[in-house]
């Protein structure tokens, strides 16, 4: 069974909601495809207009966060059930600048993917090494540790519908892409680590992203690799180019 590719824009803290509309026609035409899925990650802000804004073409609309309670005194949160009733269909959980400039853990992040599952969001969970991690040969030790401890509690079936996305840090927003060869094979050793955990059904179900500096002239070469489906791209999400990447 093939799996579908999925090409999701990561809009990080960009774009306020009279641009989002804007970039939302600029990329609609650009942006059309049979055979991929297309996700816009927005900031909270922009969902509801963009959500509009993509009405009636191929686009799903994701979050970028998520919060473990569903309502109450959380000033500055925002629920699964508010997001689900906005339109969002993915969330992206775990990101590595979520996980170092506000200090999410694995185990808050765990009750994230199970939060998202429990409201119907398909969550996007981010993986990745530093530079560091790399040069030291530890890379796959700790890309493993993450998604055992992300996924603690949740169901193989759960997991055949989500999307893990490798990211590895020193790639991000540096221009400096993963070797093709790189990228494979973390992928790949995540979908190993899901057939250990779970079985190889379930390894061969899940979408697995690369992210990383993604952009028009890598994209062909990194999605056409057995073990990526897709990926999570940050910066070349925000013009002209992203249409490029859908149809890679
Ligand atoms: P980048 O970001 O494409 O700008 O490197 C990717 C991401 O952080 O998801």
């Amino acid at each position: 069974m093939a799996r579908r590719k999925i090409i999701a824009g990561n809009w990080k803290m960009n774009m306020t909601p009279s641009q989002a509309v804007a970039l939302c026609a600029e990329l609609k035409d650009l942006v059309k495809s049979d055979s991929v899925d297309v996700v816009y990650c927005v900031p909270a802000i922009d969902i509801v207009p963009v959500v509009e804004a993509v009405k009636g073409t191929n686009v799903q609309v994701g979050a970028e966060n998520l919060y473990i309670e569903d309502k109450g005194a959380y000033t500055g949160e925002i629920s699964a059930p508010m997001l689900v009733d906005a339109g969002v269909k993915y969330v992206i959980i775990g990101h590595s600048e979520r996980r170092e400039y506000f200090k999410e853990d694995d185990a808050f992040l765990n009750k994230k993917v199970k939060k998202a599952f429990e409201a119907g969001l398909t969550p996007i969970l981010c993986c990745g090494e530093t530079l560091e991690q790399r040069e030291m040969g530890v890379t796959m030790d700790w890309i493993r540790l993450q998604i055992k401890s992300d996924l603690v509690g949740i169901t193989a079936d759960q997991v055949k519908k989500m999307v893990i996305a490798y990211e590895p840090i020193w790639a991000i927003g540096t221009g400096k892409t993963a070797t093709t060869e790189q990228a494979e094979e973390v992928c790949k050793g995540i979908r190993e680590c899901i057939a250990e955990i779970y079985d190889q059904a379930t390894a061969d179900e899940v979408r697995i992203q690369y992210g990383g500096s993604v952009n028009a002239g890598n994209a062909a070469e990194l999605f056409a690799q057995p073990d990526i489906d897709g990926g999570l791209v940050g910066g070349a999400s925000l013009k002209a180019d992203f249409g490029k990447i859908v149809n890679y």
